[in-house]
This record gives structure tokens, C-alpha cells and sequence, in this order.
């Protein structure tokens, strides 16, 4: 069975005004790329191909015209309009004929992950996953996300969103995998007293079934998000030091998709002269 993703790139981006005013936050830069292709990237490394692009009705056009049908890196994009922003978790509401009763993975558009083995973590995690898998990674600020309880073993024994005394260090990522049974879960939720669906209260639901796992990315592994300006400042060093210092591109679609063999060097020839002019186009040539 082909493994199935959604990437949420919707929402206000009211944190990012005026940057945001007339263009969405997932289509804003992140040094050398547009914030939707790290996320894109770490969902194909992941070994995911068929992928539901959720955006809002008016930015839906620019996603579409930026990403196309994704045949160019061999593998398949579609495209539903979320009309406005009433939570994370509507998304599989959404997505709910791409599943097609199956279960799938869900990231988070403005969500970057970079670290060793990463594809092969999250690779792993969809196929051992019976319920629902969570990515843990300790913050210095968790109150700013979902936050996550373990007990002695290891599991988790509570979610919060946003408490204002945290329980632990460990931010619940913007990445997650769900079964069958999401759907119908999701289905159960109200809105939040924000008037959101909660993608915690999602969660919980699994949680409270005992069919939750927690997974805390490998201690080298990066995540950033870019919910604010300087966290997109800081994101955009981060990426742009590594790909100074290595030579290497940090979630670059095109090198993923040559790299794990869905697409050939005549393709990414082809992609290269997309480019043409720009370092993007001297990089991918060098790779082939
Ligand atoms: O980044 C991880 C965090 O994401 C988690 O730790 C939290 O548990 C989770 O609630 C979420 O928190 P945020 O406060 O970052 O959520 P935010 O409302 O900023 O939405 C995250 C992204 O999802 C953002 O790029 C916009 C998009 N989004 C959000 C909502 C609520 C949508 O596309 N549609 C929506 O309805």
C-alpha cells in the first residue's frame, strides 16, 4: 500500500504581518527555498509520495503553480482548499476522501526537520505504527506548543497544548501518523474554547485509547519552526551555516527525489534548466 500524506500549509500567519498580508507563510523563504519545501522534503524522505497539499482558497492557485501535479519529482501531489483557519486537526476531515479509509502522515507546512537517519526515523515510525506516532523534541520554550508527559518507561501520559506550566522540555513536533481509525476520531472533536479543532485533542483521544506512541527525535536532529520573524531569521542561518560549511543542501525536493531514486539524472537535468542561472541550478547539476 502507498503510504499517504497530508501537508497543511493553511492558516492566517496573523504572528507574521505584515509579511504575510498578501502572501502565504509557507511560500515565504527560508534562505534558498520557499518554507514549504523543507517540510515537502522530509515527508518524501520519509518515504511518502502521495501527498494532499491543504491550503487556503485564495493561495491555492500560487501552491499549485509553485509545486504542480509533482510528477517533475516523481511522486504525487493533489490539492484541497481548507476555507479558513478552524484547526490543524480539520485536516484529516479534509483529507478524508484522499485517506480513502486508510491511515496517513501528517506535517505541519512550516515545520523543518533536519538530522541524521531522519528518513529512515520517520520510515520506520509509519510502518511499526499501530494508533498514532507523535515526534517529541525538547524545546526551551515549550509553552509556546503541544507539550508532552512521560512516564519512567518512556510513555506518554499526557498532552497539554500551551500550558502555561509545562510538565516537561518535550514539544510535540508538527509531524504525526495516524491509522485507520483517524477519521472517525476526528470526526469526535469540538472546537477549542480558541474555536480551533485541536490537533491535541486529537491526540488525546489516541492517547486515552493507549494507542498513542511517543518517539523523541535522535538528539542531533534539528527542529525549527518559523512562526515568527526571528525564528524565521534563525531558521534561515541555520540552514544557510550547513549549507555553507557542507556544501550540501538542506531539504532540497529535487536532490531527495534523485537521491531515493524516484527520479533519474536526465530528470534532474531537466529540473536544472528550470533554474537556469540561479546556484539552485549549478547545485543540482552537480549532483547529477
Ligand atoms: O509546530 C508544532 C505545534 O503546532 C505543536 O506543538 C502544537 O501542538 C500545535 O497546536 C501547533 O501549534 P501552533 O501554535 O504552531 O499552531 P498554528 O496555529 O501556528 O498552526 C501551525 C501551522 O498550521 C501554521 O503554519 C498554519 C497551519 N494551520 C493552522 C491552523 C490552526 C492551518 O493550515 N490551518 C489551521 O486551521
Amino acid at each position: 500500500m502507498t503510504s499517504r500524506g497530508i501537508l497543511l500549509a493553511g492558516g492566517s500567519g496573523s504572528r507574521l504581518r505584515p509579511l504575510t498580508t498578501v502572501v502565504s507563510k509557507q511560500l515565504l523563504p527560508i534562505y534558498d527555498k520557499p518554507v514549504i519545501h523543507y517540510p515537502l522534503a522530509t515527508l518524501m524522505l520519509g518515504g511518502v509520495r502521495d501527498i494532499l497539499v491543504i491550503t487556503t482558497p485564495t493561495e491555492l492557485p500560487r501552491f499549485r503553480e509553485l509545486l504542480g501535479t509533482g510528477e517533475q519529482w516523481g511522486i504525487r501531489l493533489r490539492y484541497a482548499v481548507q476555507p479558513a483557519p478552524a484547526g490543524i486537526a480539520q485536516a484529516l476531515l479534509i483529507g478524508e476522501d484522499f485517506l480513502a479509509g486508510g491511515g496517513g502522515t501528517l506535517i505541519l507546512g512550516d515545520n523543518i526537520f533536519y538530522g541524521p537517519g531522519l528518513g529512515r526515523q520517520i520510515a520506520t515510525r509509519i510502518r511499526e505504527n499501530t494508533g498514532a506516532t507523535v515526534f517529541l523534541h525538547p524545546v526551551r520554550d515549550p509553552e509556546r506548543y503541544g507539550v508532552a508527559e512521560l512516564d519512567e518507561a518512556g510513555a506518554i501520559v499526557r498532552i497539554e497544548e500551551k500550558p502555561a506550566r509545562p510538565a516537561s522540555p518535550l514539544a510535540v513536533t508538527g509531524l504525526y501518523i495516524y491509522d485507520a481509525q483517524v477519521v472517525e476520531l476526528a470526526k469526535q472533536l469540538v472546537p477549542s474554547a480558541r474555536g480551533e479543532l485541536e490537533i491535541t485533542d486529537l491526540n488525546n483521544l489516541y492517547l486515552r485509547a493507549g494507542r498513542l506512541r511517543g518517539h523523541v527525535l535522535a538528539r542531533g536532529t534539528s527542529w525549527l519552526d518559523t512562526g515568527t520573524p526571528e525564528a524565521m531569521l534563525d531558521a534561515a542561518t541555520f540552514v544557510s551555516v550547513i549549507e555553507k560549511r557542507q556544501g550540501l543542501k538542506v531539504s532540497c525536493v529535487e536532490e531527495v527525489a534523485f537521491r531515493l531514486g524516484y527520479i533519474d539524472a536526465a530528470q534532474l537535468a531537466r529540473l536544472a534548466d528550470g533554474y537556469r542561472g540561479s546556484s539552485y541550478e549549478r547545485y543540482l547539476r552537480s549532483l547529477a
